[in-house]
C-alpha cells in the first residue's frame, strides 16, 4: 500500500503548512475554524502517489478549473481548527486530486476530510495564477483582527488608500508587500461571487482583503505568504495604536517610500 508519509519532500512541505497553521493560531487570527490553506503539491509527488485511489466518490466543482487538471493540493478541512491543523495536518485536512478536465475533485489521502468551504476561491485563484504562468502554489486565508478592523472603515475600502497607509507605517511593509493590497467588497463566504471578485484583484496584487472578513495571500512559499500578512498586520497595529493614543500617525513621506524602490530593487 502506497504511503505518502515516505515522501520526505512532501512531508517537509506538510510540516511547513503545519508550522504556519500554528502561527495563525498563536497570532489570534484563527478563532474556531477561521482561515484555510491550500498548497499545490503536484511537483513533489511521484506518479504512483498521484494515482492513489479516491477515498470517496468525486465531488463536482461549480465551475471547471481547466488549468488544474490532474493537480494535487493539500487543503485544510472545513470546520477544522488551525490549532489542530498544526498538530495533525492529515486529520484536519486532506490531499485532493482535480479531475483531468477540471470538473470535479477526489480526496486521495490520508482521511476523507472534506475541504474548506472556501475551496471555490482557493481553486479559482490557483487556476487563474497558473493561467497567467505564475508559479504561486500557495493560497493562505486568515482572519487578522487589526486588518479586518480597518476594513470596517469606508475610506480604507480603497486599494490605494489602504496600501499607502499601511506602507507608510514601516519601511518593511513597502518592501515585503511591493504590489500593495487589493480590496474585495463584502460577499457571502464560500461563494463563486467571492471567488471571482478575488481573482480580479490578483491581476495587480498578491494580497487581497475581504471586507469585514479577512485576508488572502498568494505566493510560492507558505512562510512568505505568512510574512506578508504578518507585516501588514504590524502596520495596521501601528496605525490603530497611534489612533487609540489620540494622534494621527505621521507616516513615511512619498519621497521616503519612493526611495525604497531603487534601494531594494522593487
Ligand atoms: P472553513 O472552516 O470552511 O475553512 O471556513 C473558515 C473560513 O474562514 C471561511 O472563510
Ligand atoms: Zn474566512
Amino acid at each position: 500500500m502506497m504511503c505518502i508519509r515516505k515522501n520526505e519532500r512532501l512531508m517537509d512541505e506538510i510540516g511547513r503548512i503545519a508550522e504556519v497553521a500554528g502561527y495563525l493560531w498563536e497570532k489570534g487570527w484563527a478563532e474556531r475554524n477561521g482561515g484555510n490553506i491550500s498548497v499545490d503539491l503536484t511537483a513533489l509527488m511521484g506518479q504512483e502517489e498521484k494515482d492513489l485511489p479516491a477515498l470517496a466518490p468525486a465531488f463536482p466543482l461549480q465551475e471547471p478549473m481547466r488549468m488544474l487538471g490532474g493537480h494535487i493540493f493539500y487543503v485544510t478541512g472545513t470546520g477544522k481548527r488551525m490549532r489542530y491543523v498544526a498538530k495533525d495536518p492529515f486529520a484536519n485536512g486532506s490531499l485532493i486530486r482535480i479531475a483531468p478536465d477540471g470538473s470535479s475533485y477526489e480526496i486521495i489521502a490520508e482521511q476523507p476530510v472534506r475541504p474548506t468551504s472556501e475551496l471555490p476561491s482557493h481553486l479559482l485563484m490557483h487556476d487563474f495564477l497558473r493561467g497567467k504562468g505564475r508559479d504561486n502554489r500557495v493560497v493562505l486565508h486568515t482572519h487578522p483582527t487589526d486588518i479586518i478592523g480597518l476594513t470596517h472603515c469606508k475610506p480604507f475600502l480603497d486599494s490605494r488608500t489602504i496600501t499607502r497607509t499601511l506602507w507608510s507605517m514601516i519601511p518593511e511593509c513597502r518592501i515585503i508587500v511591493p504590489k500593495g493590497v487589493g480590496i474585495v467588497p463584502y460577499e457571502i463566504p464560500g461563494t463563486m461571487a467571492l471567488a471571482h471578485a478575488t481573482i480580479r484583484q490578483l491581476e495587480e496584487h498578491d494580497v487581497v482583503f475581504w471586507e469585514k472578513h479577512g485576508i488572502l495571500a498568494v505566493g510560492e512559499d507558505i512562510i512568505e505568504c505568512f510574512d506578508a500578512i504578518d507585516t501588514l498586520s504590524k502596520s495596521a497595529q501601528i496605525y490603530l495604536n497611534a489612533r487609540m493614543a489620540g494622534y494621527e500617525p505621521e507616516g513615511m513621506t512619498d519621497q521616503q517610500l519612493d526611495d525604497l524602490v531603487p534601494a531594494f530593487g522593487l
